[in-house]
């Protein structure tokens, strides 16, 4: 059964003929009755002086016509259920702002993907070109200045944001039981935020760009037993060079933004079907009833 279901009469292309004001329930009165049982089917719309248009009739229409693409949508797609398991979820007591910045987070990285899809479309990832297309980018494309400062900016807001969100996870103890694996697909997504910050920093390709990527993959392959592993890995061989920008280039682009919307999407999962904790300081009035209750 669709939560618009019980719209859907109201935009039946059979009812909508031209000119047919009211075009649905006929619960308004004056005009759009004698319009609605066709006495005026075709004639013109009502001059209110100076031929002004009908507005309330448009806005009428302004929200008929998306409950109408949405109706459409949802018959063949049966969506709504999963939308309204999303959207009408109980929240505890005591729910206040602290508990947006997961939300502030994920708004962090979509912005990164976005920008990062029109950076995408003009940086050249070849070690000739690469410091001249960034170069281009920020003093000649239209925006490019103020895009790639977003996503510069951005990855900086999105490490605060995830320190500030798990700092709150962790002073409300909401990582203990039962959200255990949203913690630790959390911690995975910390890791991963910090490899795009390392993938990314390289790929201007100057000077400060490369030294400070073979200080960090030098500290990488200190790292005991798979350490030197991981840096081969990283550097694409045994020398810093062409390999070791297109190996970043392609971890950065596909790899771990990848790896990182299947981690979110399991993250969102979780908080849903767990349910958000309440603050430290609220109590259960009746813990016994509560507890049964949620059984
Ligand atoms: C891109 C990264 C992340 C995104 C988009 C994200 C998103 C969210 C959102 C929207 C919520 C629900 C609202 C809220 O509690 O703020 C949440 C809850 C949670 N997150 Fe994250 N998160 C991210 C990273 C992390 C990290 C790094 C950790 C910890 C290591 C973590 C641990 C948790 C926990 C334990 C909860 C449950 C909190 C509760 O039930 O009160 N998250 N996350």
């Amino acid at each position: 059964m669709s939560i618009f279901g019980n719209r859907r009469a109201k935009v039946d292309p059979a009812q909508r003929a031209p000119g047919n004001g009211n075009g649905s329930n006929g619960a308004a009165g004056g005009n759009g009755d004698l319009f609605h049982h066709g006495v005026m089917r075709h004639a013109p719309p009502p001059d209110h002086g100076g031929g002004a248009v009908d507005t309330a009739e448009l806005k009428k229409q302004a929200v008929e016509v998306p409950v109408a693409a949405l109706s459409w949508v949802d018959e063949r797609t049966g969506a709504s259920p999963l939308l309204r398991g999303v959207m009408y979820r109980k929240v505890p007591k005591g729910v206040n702002w602290f508990q947006t910045f997961g939300s502030a987070t994920l708004f962090a990285f979509v912005n990164q993907a976005v920008t990062g899809v029109f950076l995408a479309m003009y940086y050249d990832p070849s070690p000739q070109n690469a410091y001249a297309s960034v170069v281009r980018l920020t003093n000649e494309v239209f925006a490019g200045e103020l895009v790639r400062g977003m996503h510069r900016w951005g990855a900086t807001v999105m490490i605060l944001l995830l320190f500030i969100h798990m700092t709150r996870t962790f002073v409300w103890g909401a990582y203990k039981y039962p959200r255990e694996l949203t913690w630790v697909i959390g911690v995975v997504i910390l890791i991963l935020t910090f490899v795009m910050g390392l993938t990314g920093y390289l790929l201007p390709f100057d000077q400060r760009a490369f030294w400070a990527t073979v200080v960090g993959v030098n500290i990488t392959a200190a790292g005991p037993i798979v350490g030197p592993y991981l840096a081969d890995f990283l550097r694409g061989g045994a020398e810093f060079g062409a390999a070791t920008l297109t190996r970043f280039y392609a971890i950065h682009m596909l790899l771990v933004p990848g790896l990182m919307g299947a981690l979110i999407g399991a993250h969102l999962y979780l908080v849903i079907k767990l349910g958000v904790a309440s603050p430290p300081w609220v109590k259960a009035e009746k813990s016994r009833d509560l507890a049964r209750e949620d059984i």
